[in-house]
């Protein structure tokens, strides 16, 4: 039997009024794979993400997405699920936005909600998962536990941001533009990051899959993703990223070029 994909986008499109930002995109994501979507400035790459992890309505076309509480049930519609069965599927997901989407409070609050919230874990279990989680990241744990938002740098809210994902154990996890906007130094640690996070075991021994929007020509040479090109609405490229780095496709060879240069505008 074919193993089926973990997510799968089908026909996608999306207009804001006039504007169709995706006119029939389709991609599908394997369990265990690295996809990076990638694209120019506005060419709809964050819009597909969010399409794909249902916090955006399409216009027409599906998403089917693995719900791993019932390992036996086919891919599911995401917009044709009621909103208990929504939940359970985002259960196994974890998202790390463009601008982390860290809550007011300390970091620890900020990894320690989602547990109190979702799992049965008790107060002294779910402190050893936080500071475990923030371990896993690579930040002095005692130093930063109890430091509040706003006193994090952005390499440090970013690192916080991914513990929190972290802390969930995913199954699937996404990410906006994981690298924009912090410098070189930080950028690869944060590759070696997502490398790992990847690669980490998770308690059952499923694969993670990991699907990312990324600029950063850096970050995909680490990861060697699957790549997924937008450009006109539509898929341009989808393949090896190897195969990505070659191809005559006028759009890539622009992309690979201007890549380092659309980089470091974003990031100032
Ligand atoms: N909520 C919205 N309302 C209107 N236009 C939007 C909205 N969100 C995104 N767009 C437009 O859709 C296009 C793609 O946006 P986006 O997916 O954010 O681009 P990027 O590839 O840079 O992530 C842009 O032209 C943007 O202005
Ligand atoms: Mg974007």
């Amino acid at each position: 039997m074919e193993p089926r994909d973990e997510i799968r986008g089908e026909e996608v499109r999306k207009a804001f009024g006039a504007h169709t930002v995706l006119d029939g995109v389709s991609l599908a994501v394997p369990p265990g794979s690295i996809v990076a979507i990638v694209g120019g400035s506005g060419s709809g790459k964050t819009v597909l993400l969010n399409i794909l992890t249902g916090l955006l309505p399409l216009d027409s076309g599906r998403v089917l997405v693995t719900d791993h509480s019932d390992p036996a049930a086919p891919l599911v519609d995401l917009a044709a699920l009621g909103e208990d069965a929504r939940d359970r599927v985002r259960l196994h997901w974890a998202v790390v936005f463009q601008h982390n989407a860290l809550h007011s409070g300390t970091v620890r609050d900020n990894i320690a909600l989602w547990l109190h919230e979702h799992t049965d874990l008790d107060d002294a279990a779910i402190e050893a998962r936080v500071r475990e989680s923030l371990q896993a990241v690579a930040l002095d744990v005692d130093d930063v536990i109890d430091k509040d938002r706003e006193e994090l740098s952005g390499g440090m809210a970013k690192r916080v941001a991914v513990a929190r994902a972290l802390a969930i154990d995913p199954i699937d996890i996404f990410y906006d533009e994981p690298t924009t906007g912090l410098d070189p130094v930080y950028a690869g640690h944060v590759h070696e990051l997502i490398w790992n996070v990847h690669h980490r075991a998770r308690e059952d021994d499923k694969p993670r899959t990991t699907l990312l929007v990324t600029h950063d020509r850096e970050l995909l040479r680490r990861l060697h993703p699957r790549v997924v090109m937008l450009a006109d609405a539509r898929v341009c490229f989808d393949g090896p990223y190897d195969d990505f780095t070659r191809s005559p496709l006028p759009e890539a060879r622009e992309y690979l070029t201007a890549m380092p240069a659309l980089h470091l505008r974003e990031a100032r």
